[in-house]
């Protein structure tokens, strides 16, 4: 294991977030945390987790359910299609894979609503497979470590970033590792200003050697109106 990994392992195992989607092993719990998790924020997706499963508690549960009361249970969340989606997935899982969730990221990427990222998170989560799972955080994390100071969504930077991601993630639990490169990004290596004084990963970072931390990721400036 990497250094790093296992620096950020034991930070986990002493700071990390009590999240009801933790400390499962099941995949369609982590698809939907995950997809609303994909443009909401913590705090908001905690108070419609639960009731969500309680309403729908297992992939063929959604699947059966008429549309609109999938989208009755996700009224508040915003941005529908998300919710359109895992329905329309899980109607795919259910004639496909006989409403299991594969643990193969390359047939989970062709579900209706899994993306590169989800599939990353189910695999690793899930399944404990050791695969990536690149959002916003792992940018911003992956490229104060490295000290990345090329647009990081120009396609070569994001590729570069990517490797970057695989090659960190252990063979022992991905699923933790991805799940606490989240929450440094959630919690200590934040947007802004970062709090590098107590980071776990400061020994590893390119950035807060450098004192730019704040700088990174570059991004492309939004384009005026
Ligand atoms: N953001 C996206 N996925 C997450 C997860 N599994 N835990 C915490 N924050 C997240």
């Amino acid at each position: 294991m990497h250094p790093l990994t296992a620096a950020l392992l034991d930070w986990y195992d002493r700071c990390a977030r009590d999240l009801p989607w933790r400390g499962f092993h099941d995949a369609y719990r982590t698809w939907v945390s995950e997809a609303m998790l994909q443009q909401t924020r913590v705090e908001t997706v905690l108070s419609y987790y639960d009731r969500f499963l309680s309403r729908f508690p297992t992939l063929p549960a959604l699947a059966e359910a008429p549309e609109a009361d999938v989208l009755k249970a996700w009224e508040g969340l915003g941005y529908y299609s998300r919710a359109r989606n895992l329905h329309n997935g899980a109607m795919d899982v259910m004639e496909q894979y006989g409403g299991v969730l594969p643990r193969d990221p390359e047939k989970l990427k062709k579900i209706r609503g899994i993306g590169p990222y989800t599939a990353g998170a189910i695999a690793s989560i899930a399944y404990d497979v050791p695969v990536p799972a690149v959002d916003g955080n792992v940018i911003r994390v992956l490229s104060r470590i490295y000290g990345i100071r090329t647009d990081a969504l120009q396609p070569d930077t994001r590729k570069h970033i990517e490797e970057l991601a695989a090659a960190l993630v252990p063979e022992e639990r991905p699923g933790d590792h991805n799940q606490a490169v989240m929450d440094l990004g959630a919690t200590v290596c934040v947007p802004g200003t970062p709090d590098c004084a107590v980071c776990p990963l400061s020994a590893f970072c390119d950035a807060c050697k450098a004192g730019d931390a704040s700088d990174l990721p570059v991004l492309p400036k939004a384009k005026p109106q």
